[in-house]
C-alpha cells in the first residue's frame, strides 16, 4: 500500500524519468492572475507559457500543486464532509507539455503510470472524452485497448476544461475507476453519475485554445497538455478505502482531532471530523501563503472555512479553542513536502487560536438564536433572511455556516432576504458616513469603495501582480477611460503597491496592460481601504475593466523596507539607552532616509548616540528572520508590543518582531515587538547597517533622530572617511594620529596667541613698531600725565589690559588706546587713574574720542571706558581729541 507521500514522489519521479522538469508548487494566491481567487489547478503557474506570453527553459514539466477550491469558479466548500471525495484543499499532481507532446503521448504516459507503476486493474478503468474528440477516443482504443463502451463521450462543459472565465482551455479526457457494485453510483453521463462508485481521479486536458473573453476562443500557438490527478483520490484507490478521509494522511489528522477532543468519531459525528480535517489543511496552507482572516475577498473565504471548522469543533463538544492544537499533526504529515508550513507555524497557530477565541465568544449565543428561530420548523422550511443576517452581523456567522448548520435538518435559508438586509446596512453606513467631516473632499473615494469594495493588499508577499482596474478618477471625478498624458488615480481589485500609512511612504512603479503604460508616482489609502495609485498615462489609453500588470519599483521598496525595520530597531535602542519614557511621536520612512520623533526632555549626548547606534547594529548583525503575526490588539499589547498612543487599530493587528535582546531585563527575549502594518526586511541583516546622522529638537520635549541604512549609510561613512584622509594628508600624519595632531596644533596655537598678545602689549606700551602717535614714556598735558597710542592688530578686548598697564606706568594720568582692525574700524579705550577721576571722567573722554572715529558714544566707568567707531583711518584724531580735552 502506498502512503500519500510515497504516491506523490512516485508520480514526480515517473515524469522526471520521462524528461519532465520537476517544478515546485506555486503559492495558493496566484501571482499572475487577477481573475482567480485561489490557485485552482496545477496549470495556473504556467498560464502564460501556454498562451505563448512567457517561455521557460523546458517544454515538459511536472508538479505537485497546492490547490484550494473554495470561492470563485471552482468551489467545493459546501460538499466537503458530506461526499467521499470533495475537499477544499487538495494536491493536484500534474504533467505538462508546452507545445511538446500532445494527445497520444499524454494518454500513453498516463496509461503506463496507472497500470504499471500504480498497478491499477485495467478492467476497472474507463474514460470520458469530449463528444467530438474522435482523435482522443482513437488513441484510447489503441493504447489501452478499450472498447467503445469504455470510452464515454460527454457533450457538456464537464469535458471541456477552463481555468476561469478567461485563459487557456480545451477538451479533456477524464479517467475513472469503477470501485464495485457495493457502492452506489453510475458511470459518467448516467443519471447516477454523482454517486461515488465511479471515481474520477485524473483529468487530461488537451489545451488548444485561449479564451480571451467569455465565448471567444483563439487557438493556442502550439497545442499543449495539462493534466491533474487528485493525490488524495489516488491514495484512496491505492489504499483500497472508499473515501479520501480514510487515507493514511486524513486518518492521522482525524486521530489527532479525536485525541484533542478526547473522543473518537462515531457514525453520527464522522462528517464533523472530516470537515475539520479538510478545513484545517486549507486554513493552514492559506495562512502560510499570506492570507489572513478578514471580512473581504480571500480573507473572508478563509474566515468562512475556519469558522465552519470551528463550529464543527463546538458540535463535537470542544469547550475551548482546539484547532491550533492540530497544527503539529499537520506538520508531521505535510511539513516535509511543504516547508512553508513549518516556516509559518507560529503565524498559523496564533491565527487559528485568535480566530477561534473570538468566534467562540459569540458562537454559543448565535447557535442559541438559531435554534430558537428554527424550533418550530420542519424539513423543507426556510429560515428568513433577517435572522440569517443578524447571525452574520452580530455573531459572525458567514451565510454558508448558517446553511451548513441547518443542512442536516433539511432547512434552507432565504439568501435573497439575507442580501437585502446586507444592502440596507450598507446604505445606512453610507448615510452616516456622508454626515462626517471628511465627506466633502473624500466623497469620490467613498463612492468608489462602495462600488468596488476594499482593495486587497498583496504587497507583504510580492512586488508584482496582475489585477483588474476597477475605477479611474480624473480631476476628482470617476471616469471610464484615461488617455496618454492624463494624470489619473487608479483603483485595482488587488495590488502589491503599499499605500502610505504608519509613516511609510507609498510605493511607486509601473502598471502596464494591452497597449498602455502608467507610471505610478504615489499610492495612498482612502475611503476605508481603497488603495489609490496616482500616476500618469505615459502611453496608450486604458479603461475601467482593463487587466494590468503591476510592478512596484523594487529597488526603492527594498530601501524603504530596510528603513522601516531600522526605525523599529532605533526605537527600541532609544528606549534601552534613554529609558522607557521614549514614545514615538511621528516617523517618516522614505527610500533615502528615516526620521523618528520621540518624547525626551533633553539633547542626547554623543555617548548615548553611539550606544543607540551600536545596539541597533547588534541586532542587524544577528540576521534573524523578522516575523509577523496577527493578534488581537489587547493580547499584543499585553505581550509588550509597542503601539502608538491614539492610533486607531482594528480588532486584529500585525505584530512585527525583530532580533533577540542581548542586554537588560529582556535579554534572550524578542528585541523589538511593534504593532505595524508596514513592509519589512526578511531578516535583520538585510538592513545592512544603520547610521544616525542628526539629532535635534522639533518641539518642547520632542527630539528627532535622522538615520541612514544600507548603501546610503555606507556612502555616508565613505564620505566621512574621505574627509578624514584628506585631513590626515594635509596634516602629514596617518589618519590614526589626526586627533592628537589637531590637539597639539590647537595647544600650540593658544600658546602662540598668548605670546603674540604679550609682545603686542609690550610694543604698544613701549611705542615700538606697530604703534604710532609719538614715542617715549608719555607726555604731560596741562599738568596731567598722558599716554596716547594707535595700535593695530590688538583686539578690542585686549585694549583694556593695555590701558591698565598704561595707567600703572604713568602712576597718575590719562591713557588712550585706539585699536584699528583689518576691516577698517576702530575701537578706543580711555583710562583715568583714580586720583584724577574727580577731574576727568573716562566716559566723557571716550565719547569725544569716539566722535572722531564716527562712533555713537561709548560707555564704562569714570576710570575706564570703551567705545568704537567705523572710521579706523581717523584713529589718530581720536587720540588727539582726548589730548585736546585735557588741554582745554
Ligand atoms: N487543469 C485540469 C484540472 O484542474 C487538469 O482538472
Amino acid at each position: 500500500m502506498s502512503g500519500v507521500n510515497e504516491i506523490r514522489s512516485t508520480f514526480l519521479d515517473y515524469f522526471r524519468k520521462n524528461g519532465h522538469e520537476v517544478v515546485a508548487s506555486s503559492p495558493l494566491v496566484p501571482r499572475n492572475d487577477p481573475t482567480l481567487m485561489f490557485t485552482n489547478a496545477g496549470m495556473v503557474q504556467f498560464k502564460n507559457v501556454f498562451t505563448g506570453l512567457e517561455t521557460r527553459p523546458f517544454s515538459r514539466a511536472t508538479t505537485a500543486q497546492k490547490v484550494v477550491r473554495a470561492g470563485g469558479k471552482h468551489n467545493d466548500l459546501d460538499n466537503v464532509g458530506y461526499t467521499a471525495r470533495h475537499l477544499t484543499f487538495f494536491e493536484m499532481l500534474g504533467n505538462f507539455s508546452f507545445g511538446d507532446y500532445f494527445k497520444e503521448r499524454a494518454i500513453e504516459l498516463a496509461w503506463n503510470l496507472i497500470t504499471k507503476d500504480f498497478g491499477l486493474p485495467k478492467d476497472k478503468l474507463l474514460v470520458t472524452v469530449y463528444h467530438t474528440d474522435d482523435e482522443a477516443a482513437d488513441h484510447w482504443k489503441k493504447i489501452a485497448g478499450f472498447s467503445d463502451d469504455r470510452i464515454i463521450r460527454i457533450p457538456t462543459s464537464d469535458n471541456f476544461w477552463a481555468m476561469g472565465d478567461t485563459g487557456p482551455c480545451g477538451p479533456c479526457s477524464e479517467i475513472f475507476i469503477d470501485r464495485g457494485e457495493h457502492i452506489w453510483g453510475g458511470p459518467p453521463g448516467s443519471p447516477e453519475e454523482d454517486g461515488d462508485r465511479f471515481l474520477e481521479f485524473w483529468n487530461l486536458v488537451f489545451m488548444q485554445f485561449d479564451q480571451t473573453e467569455p465565448g471567444v476562443q483563439v487557438p493556442l500557438p502550439r497545442p499543449s497538455i495539462d493534466t491533474g490527478m487528485g493525490l488524495e483520490r489516488m491514495a484512496s484507490i491505492l489504499q483500497g478505502v472508499e473515501t479520501v478521509f480514510e487515507t493514511d494522511l486524513f486518518r492521522h489528522l482525524i486521530d489527532a482531532t479525536a485525541s484533542v477532543l478526547g473522543k473518537a468519531p462515531v457514525p453520527d459525528t464522522l462528517a464533523s471530523y472530516r470537515v475539520i480535517a479538510d478545513h484545517l489543511r486549507s486554513s493552514c496552507f492559506l495562512i502560510a501563503d499570506g492570507v489572513l482572516p478578514s471580512n473581504e475577498g480571500r480573507g473572508y473565504v478563509l474566515r468562512r472555512i475556519m469558522r465552519r471548522a470551528m463550529r464543527h469543533m463546538q458540535l463535537l463538544g470542544a469547550s475551548e479553542p482546539l484547532m491550533h492544537r492540530l497544527v503539529p499533526a499537520l506538520l508531521r504529515e505535510m511539513g516535509q513536502a511543504y516547508p512553508e508550513l513549518t516556516r509559518g507555524e507560529a503565524l498559523i497557530t496564533e491565527t487559528l487560536k485568535l480566530e477561534e477565541t473570538r468566534f467562540r465568544k459569540t458562537l454559543a449565543r448565535g447557535l442559541g438564536l438559531l435554534s430558537d428561530a428554527t424550533a418550530t420548523m420542519d424539513e423543507g422550511d426556510r429560515l428568513d433572511g433577517e435572522t440569517a443576517f443578524k447571525l452574520y452581523d452580530t455573531f459572525g456567522f458567514p451565510l454558508d455556516l448558517t446553511q451548513d448548520a441547518l443542512r442536516q435538518r433539511g432547512i434552507s435559508v432565504d439568501t435573497d432576504g439575507f442580501n437585502v438586509a446586507m444592502e440596507r446596512q450598507k446604505a445606512e453606513a453610507r448615510a452616516n458616513w456622508a454626515g462626517s467631516g471628511e465627506a466633502a473632499t473624500e466623497a469620490v473615494w467613498f463612492a468608489v469603495r462602495d462600488k468596488v469594495g476594499a482593495t486587497e493588499f498583496l504587497g507583504y508577499d510580492t512586488e508584482q501582480a496582475e489585477g483588474v482596474v476597477t475605477a479611474l478618477v480624473k480631476d476628482g471625478a470617476q471616469v471610464e477611460e484615461a488617455r496618454e498624458g492624463d494624470t489619473v488615480a487608479l483603483v485595482v481589485n488587488q495590488t502589491p503597491f503599499y499605500g502610505e500609512s504608519g509613516g511609510q511612504v507609498g510605493d511607486t512603479g509601473t502598471m502596464t496592460g494591452e497597449g498602455f503604460k502608467v507610471e505610478i508616482t504615489d499610492t495612498q489609502k482612502k475611503g476605508d481601504g481603497v488603495f489609490v495609485h496616482s500616476g500618469k498615462v505615459v502611453s496608450g489609453a486604458l479603461k475601467v475593466g482593463a487587466a494590468v500588470e503591476m510592478k512596484v519599483d523594487h529597488e526603492r521598496r527594498t530601501r524603504i523596507r530596510a528603513n522601516h525595520s531600522a526605525t523599529h530597531l532605533v526605537h527600541e535602542a532609544l528606549r534601552e539607552v534613554l529609558g522607557t519614557h521614549v514614545a514615538q511621536k511621528g516617523s517618516l520612512v522614505a527610500p533615502d532616509r528615516l526620521r523618528f520623533d520621540f518624547s525626551h526632555p533633553k539633547p542626547i549626548s554623543s555617548g548615548e548616540l553611539e550606544r543607540i547606534e551600536e545596539f541597533a547594529n547588534e541586532i542587524i548583525v544577528q540576521n534573524e528572520p523578522v516575523t509577523t503575526r496577527l493578534m488581537a490588539v489587547d493580547d499584543a499589547i499585553a505581550e509588550g508590543a509597542m503601539a502608538l498612543f491614539g492610533e486607531k487599530y482594528g480588532d486584529e493587528v500585525r505584530v512585527v518582531r525583530m532580533g533577540t535582546a542581548r542586554h537588560g531585563d529582556k535579554a534572550g527575549k524578542a528585541y523589538s515587538v511593534e504593532l505595524c502594518g508596514g513592509t519589512h526586511v526578511g531578516a535583520t541583516g538585510d538592513i545592512g547597517l544603520v547610521r544616525l546622522v542628526a539629532e535635534n529638537a522639533v518641539a518642547a520635549g520632542v527630539r528627532r533622530i535622522e538615520a541612514l541604512t544600507g548603501d546610503a549609510a555606507r556612502r555616508h561613512l565613505d564620505e566621512q572617511d574621505r574627509r578624514l584622509k584628506a585631513a590626515a594628508t594635509a596634516l602629514k600624519v596617518s589618519p590614526a594620529d589626526v586627533v592628537s595632531r589637531v590637539e597639539a596644533l590647537l595647544d600650540e596655537r593658544k600658546k602662540l596667541e598668548r605670546e603674540l598678545a604679550d609682545a603686542r602689549k609690550k610694543l604698544a606700551l613701549g611705542g615700538g613698531a606697530g604703534t604710532s602717535g609719538g614715542g617715549g614714556e608719555g607726555e604731560t598735558i596741562a599738568g596731567v600725565g598722558f599716554l596716547g597710542r594707535v595700535v593695530s592688530g590688538v583686539s578690542p578686548k585686549d585694549l583694556k589690559p593695555l590701558a591698565d598697564e598704561g595707567k600703572k606706568s604713568l602712576g597718575s594720568g590719562v591713557v588712550v588706546f585706539v585699536g584699528t582692525s583689518e576691516d577698517g574700524k576702530a575701537s578706543v579705550v580711555v583710562g583715568v587713574t583714580d586720583d584724577l577721576t574727580v577731574r576727568f571722567s573716562a566716559v566723557d573722554l571716550v565719547r569725544q574720542a569716539s566722535a572722531a572715529i564716527g562712533g555713537q558714544g561709548g560707555g564704562g566707568r569714570p576710570d575706564m571706558a570703551q567705545a568704537g567707531g567705523p572710521d579706523g583711518a581717523k584713529a589718530q584724531a581720536a587720540v588727539d581729541a582726548v589730548k585736546a580735552a585735557l588741554a582745554a
